[in-house]
């Protein structure tokens, strides 16, 4: 048997730690909350989620501009999060619970309150000027050129003290890193072995392939940037995947290699320019049901088709992966519109050949949360308005129907849903039907079923609406068949078999050459 490793059968949690579990009660969450949680997680039988690893969004120290994603020291913990030595704990049980650790690094910007860049603001011959990107004025006072920033306006501050302009691809309290300059580099590679000497098993890299701009930074084409489209943005502005940055990569691949350790590229590109990022990242995060474009569509012409067009595209080795929710998109229960589709959501994730990487919340069927105008906390939604804030996806996980759903015993710092009561994990735990139990199951079955984690794709025919693929591993050989319309559906079986399990956990039981298919539904079978 091949080798696989533990990436390609395991499943990845997503854990925004403000939101998870708050152990200290001031509303947010923290480290100490998710060590608490770990039997949740994984306790090593069916009762627990049995989830492979996780990746921590920022808990580094930080002003909180955007959330831990403006980090003022890489090297460090926030209080509101605990320490070092409760980070050390959380890796110790974490091993113990046969969970990865896998942490964000922020290497395109940094806080404005970091060290390095209140030195570099200091004057024009700072030794520390040139790790940022400073700008004289145009001639009549405005920015050095029309780039703008991803959560909206422009990508340029002005500094009164020494009279230039700053460059922040996000929020001005996030100011990009100047990559080309050795001391940044170095610098930043150490925050790597940091971590790595603590025993992290991986890292999840923001916005990676921002780092390398346009040595010359041109105006770009367009004058405004379309907020619906991501893809398109990232095409047209020079900032991004700028030739060189393949140099910086394979640095960061050596450092990981001497520690067995993941890279995970957060990146928004077109399909080619992410697959190159193969070479150097085991799991180029693959935003094909995530982006603006796409991730409300649901037809199973489009997932058919989406990933055909994926397992086709990928490098020869490389083994692809899927997300379908995350800390900035909206819940996928929302964005598919009922707890039925967000079950086949889940069986989807579970079931494709890739590494599933899940979003804390969605095993659940959260939704998104009800965030009004004076609610908004989301520096995106601050700027463009509350239909984009990223924070309904963010609000504390429902863990059961006390106050502040057992998340925090004080406010939190985003209301919690108002379904806390009738949806939280406590009633789902006992509820056979629940949606949490369709998630335990798919997982701990596709544990002990290679051909559902490394086997072979294979989409087969099937009726209009329907989307039916073999999942084979010598000759173990598994059928998935989704219906996304409304009416049910005679699907012919190219062998005979037995149901696993449904999206409804309400049917078993052996079946011949045809199985009936409700619509809203998803079926698991094992073909004789
Ligand atoms: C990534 C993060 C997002 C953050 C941005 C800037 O896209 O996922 O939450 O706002 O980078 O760091």
């Amino acid at each position: 048997m091949t080798q696989f490793a533990w990436w390609q059968k395991g499943i990845v949690y997503q854990i925004y730690p403000r939101s998870f579990m708050d152990s200290n009660n001031d509303g947010i969450g923290d480290l100490q909350g998710i060590i608490d949680k770990l039997d949740y997680l994984n306790d090593g039988t069916q009762e627990s989620l049995g989830v492979d690893a996780i990746w921590i969004s920022p808990f580094y120290p930080s002003p909180m501009a955007d959330f831990g994603y403006d980090v003022a020291d890489y090297c460090d913990v926030d209080p509101m999060f605990g320490d070092l030595d409760t980070f050390d704990k959380l890796v110790t049980e974490a091993h113990k619970h046969n969970i990865k650790i896998i942490i964000d690094f922020v290497p395109n910007h940094t806080s404005s309150q970091h060290d390095w860049f209140k030195e570099s603001r200091q004057s024009k011959d700072n030794p520390k000027r040139d790790w940022y990107f400073w700008k004289d004025a145009k001639a009549d006072g405005s920015p050095p050129n029309n780039w703008e920033s991803v959560f909206g306006g422009k990508a340029w501050t002005w500094d009164e003290k020494t009279q230039q302009y700053y460059f922040h691809q996000f929020d001005p309290a996030q100011p990009d890193l100047n990559w080309r300059n050795p001391e940044v580099r170095q610098a930043m590679l150490d925050v790597l072995r940091f971590w790595l000497k603590r025993g992290v098993d991986g890292f999840r890299m923001d916005v990676v392939y921002m780092i390398m701009k346009h040595p010359d930074m041109p105006d770009y084409h367009s004058d405004a940037r379309d907020v619906t489209d991501n893809s398109n943005l990232s095409e047209q502005h020079p900032a991004f995947d700028y030739p060189g940055i393949q140099d910086i990569f394979a640095d960061m691949r050596a450092i990981l290699d001497e520690h067995s350790a993941i890279g995970i590229a957060e990146v928004w590109l077109s399909d080619e320019k992410r697959n190159a990022y193969f070479k150097h990242f085991e799991m180029p995060f693959n935003f094909d049901f995530l982006s603006y474009e796409t991730r409300n569509k649901w037809s199973a012409d489009f997932f058919r088709e989406t990933i055909h067009a994926y397992e086709s595209s990928i490098p020869d080795g490389a083994f692809p992966n899927y997300v379908l929710g995350s800390h900035d998109a909206p819940r996928l229960a929302s964005r598919y519109g009922s707890e039925a589709r967000a079950r086949m959501a889940g069986m989807l994730l579970l079931t494709l050949r890739g590494t599933p990487t899940l979003y804390m919340g969605d095993e659940i069927g959260m939704v998104n949360g009800n965030i009004q105008e004076h609610q908004v906390q989301d520096p995106q939604g601050k700027n463009m308005g509350v239909e984009h804030t990223r924070d309904v996806c963010r609000t504390p996980i429902q863990w059961d129907a006390s106050d502040y759903a057992g998340f925090s015993e004080h406010e939190t710092w985003l209301p919690v849903n108002e379904d806390y009561k009738t949806r939280n994990i406590a009633l789902q735990a006992t509820d056979d039907n629940s949606i949490l139990s369709l998630y335990r199951q798919l997982i701990w079955y596709r544990k002990e079923h290679l051909s559902l984690s490394i086997g072979e794709y294979r989409a087969i025919d099937a009726p209009e609406n329907v989307f039916a693929y073999i999942r084979q591993y010598e000759n173990e050989e598994h059928l998935l068949i989704f219906n996304f319309g409304n009416e049910s559906q005679t699907v012919a079986l190219p062998k005979s078999g037995k149901i696993i399990l449904n999206t409804h956990l309400n049917r078993s039981g052996d079946v011949a050459d045809a199985i009936e298919i409700e619509g809203d539904e998803g079926i698991l079978l094992r073909l004789s």
